[in-house]
């Protein structure tokens, strides 16, 4: 959450940051701000937001409550002239510690306006230190814990009479929580100081410049030279010349890697909304994920990532999934071909309650944690409590570099590409297709499922991307579904087996992005209560698919149009029956039960795209939510 940008080079400063921000918005959109080192200020002077004596450098900042867009039109007014700033930083926020104000929004100033900070993270003790430094008579003009930050780094600066990084080094000692963080000092306008805790930050590295930014999408124009700073690392960039050193002051080697990103995977190429662009992707997504990893004429499986370690997985007495929201969906869903196909425990947990309690875990155990952003701060807390009992950690994440791939013993990308929209859609049947393959590799291990069985399913899988295809085709019948439904309150969705995790994934798309109250519920439970709101303004879509629950999940079906439910189900491709029963179908081709979210997903999220977009929302950028969310 919080989305963070900076550059230091010959380059103007304000419209790659500006840039960096667009890119970096779908990580919060409650504000925006940028800093702009002026080395030589002109003369007469312009007006400044940040203080400063006369005749240096100074510091400009101008921030804004909204969006990155209202920053740009704020910053258009301003008319700074044209090619002075080649040092500065930019910030879009999802707001923790005080409302979304323009006093909130970053970068913060010290007291004396000596010192900008930008930060993503939360600083746990902000409260005693903010008393500490209040007694010393520092005054606050925002509710924040980074301004606090900025000010703590000024009293060490000024009492120790150190440089900007010893001061930011020394002032991290005595902060406990997470951060990334941007520093600038007027003192020093070459400088331009970064470090991390538990928030990520990468470091592009160009011909006499360096980008900074929370993820890597900011800076694919500019570099492919990139290195990711490890957690209690800072690094201080002066002269065209990059230190990394630890917050003990321990000089590192920064580990330089080369960035596999595309440009044009950053924008929407033609799509009105990059989730529908998404959507659309999966075929290609799918396929990307599986490419090299099976082969369905020989049977193989082979996931590189998890190869050296993959004893553990053959081993493991349970497995136990840790992960949120809809990756969490794609762990639930993964239980049950782990334990029907492989015929191994699995216990899916929420990563956010797991850490909070006293969870039992074994060292036989596997530990597969799931997550798109590899950043979730739920889950990166809930894989070290799981390490720090000595079991083998694995993780399946689509942001390559990204915290929890690192943390990790071994793993397996998605590759899923960049996913931008907050809503996760290609990221969830990644996740399932790298499941999927997790646990064909392990089934053909433990011999629970014959060869000749495997390289069926196999096959099956590699031909899911083609069924996405067809699927995909029914975009306009199903918005018009969308249309019947625009204006309902509440939906219920309902499945049993695999496909109960699709109707919770189908209902928390809905809730999302169309902030319509939706629930998940096994179709099997509605009698045990849910039945109760069904009346006929109730819409309740099933995964009806023909499996083996099918006959139980056709009587449900009846139960709820018995009391006049508007029925919209998943089905399986002529179907009669269920086509008789319900009001709408979305036809599914027949597909295996353990592959069957892959296919049966896709109209759920284009019904959550099409109802949203048809109620004029925000589909990209949903209120309140972020694509990373990196507090707990
Ligand atoms: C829903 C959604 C969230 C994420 C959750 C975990 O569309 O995007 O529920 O799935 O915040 O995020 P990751 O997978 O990045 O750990």
């Amino acid at each position: 959450m919080c989305g963070i940008v900076g550059y230091i080079g010959k380059r103007e400063a304000e419209p790659i940051l500006l840039k960096g921000l667009e890119r970096l918005e779908y990580r919060g959109y409650d504000s925006a701000g940028i800093a702009l080192m002026q080395a030589t200020p002109p003369s007469p002077r312009p007006e400044v937001t940040g203080r400063g004596k006369q005749g240096g450098a100074r510091i400009l900042v101008y921030k804004k409550k909204g969006r990155v867009a209202d920053l740009e039109k704020l910053l258009k007014a301003k008319k700074l002239t044209a090619n002075s700033f080649h040092l500065g930083m930019a910030h879009t926020r999802w707001a923790t510690h005080g409302e979304p104000t323009d006093a909130n929004a970053h970068p913060h100033l010290s007291n004396s306006g000596d010192i900008a900070i930008i930060h993503n993270g939360i600083i746990e003790n902000y409260l005693s230190l903010k008393k500490i430094l209040t007694e010393k008579g520092y005054k606050f003009k925002s509710a924040t814990d980074t301004e606090v930050l900025v000010n703590l780094i000024e009293d060490v600066k000024k009492n120790a009479k150190v440089a900007i990084n010893e001061a930011v080094r020394l002032a991290l000692r005595e902060v406990v929580g997470a951060y990334a963080i941007v520093v600038l000092s007027k003192d020093e306008p070459d400088t331009l100081v970064v470090a991390k805790k538990g928030s990520p930050v990468v470091i592009g590295i160009g011909k006499d410049e360096f980008f900074i930014a929370s993820d890597a999408t900011p800076l694919v124009e500019y570099t492919n030279k990139v290195t990711y700073l490890g957690d209690d690392e800072m690094a201080v960039i002066k002269n065209n010349k990059l230190t990394v050193k630890t917050i003990k002051n321990k000089i590192i080697n920064p580990y330089i890697q080369k960035l596999e990103m595309k440009i044009e995977e950053l924008e929407k190429g033609g799509f009105p909304h990059f989730m529908l662009k998404e959507i659309f992707e999966q075929p290609r997504s799918i396929k990307d994920s599986m490419r090299g990893r099976i082969n369905g004429k020989t049977g193989m499986v082979k996931l590189g990532g998890i190869e050296k370690l993959q004893d553990k997985l053959f081993n493991a007495k349970r497995i136990l999934i840790l992960a949120c929201g809809t990756s969490w969906h794609a762990g639930l869903e993964a239980k049950y071909f782990f334990e029907e196909l492989a015929r191994v425990p699995t216990v899916v947990e929420y990563a956010s309650e797991f850490k909070y309690r006293n969870p039992v875990i074994y060292k036989d155990d596997l530990v597969i944690v799931i997550s798109q952003s590899g950043e979730t701060a739920d889950t990166l807390n809930a894989l070290h409590l799981a390490k720090e009992h000595g079991t083998t950690v694995f993780g399946i994440c689509n942001v390559v570099g990204s915290s929890i791939p690192r943390a990790t013993d071994a793993g397996v990308y998605t590759h899923a590409g960049p996913e931008i929209g907050v809503a996760s859609t290609k990221a969830f049947t990644a996740q399932i297709t790298v499941l999927l393959m997790m646990c064909f590799l392990l089934a053909l291990k433990k011999k629970t499922m014959r060869k000749t069985e495997a390289q069926k399913i196999i096959a099956e899988l590699e031909n899911i991307p083609g069924k996405v295809e067809k699927m995909l085709l029914k975009n306009e019948a199903i918005r018009n579904i969308a249309k019947k439904f625009k204006n309902a309150k509440n939906f219920i969705y309902l499945g049993r087996g695999y496909g109960f995790p699709i109707a919770l994934e189908g209902a928390l798309k809905l809730k999302e992005i169309a902030y319509i109250h939706a629930d998940g519920y096994p179709a099997s439970e509605m009698k045990h209560g849910p039945i109760a709101l069904v009346d006929e303004n109730m819409p309740v879509v099933f995964i009806a698919n023909k499996g083996a629950s099918y006959e139980k999940v056709i009587n449900n079906m009846m139960e709820v149009k018995a009391r006049k439910g508007k029925i919209i189900a998943i089905i399986t491709k002529g179907d009669a029956k269920a086509k008789k029963i319900a009001d709408h179908v979305i036809e599914i081709p027949e597909t295996p039960e353990p592959l069957m979210s892959l296919v049966a997903s896709i109209p759920l999220q284009l019904l959550a795209y099409h109802i949203a977009e048809l109620n004029g929302r925000d589909v990209d950028k949903p209120r309140n939510l972020a694509k990373s969310v990196t507090v707990e």
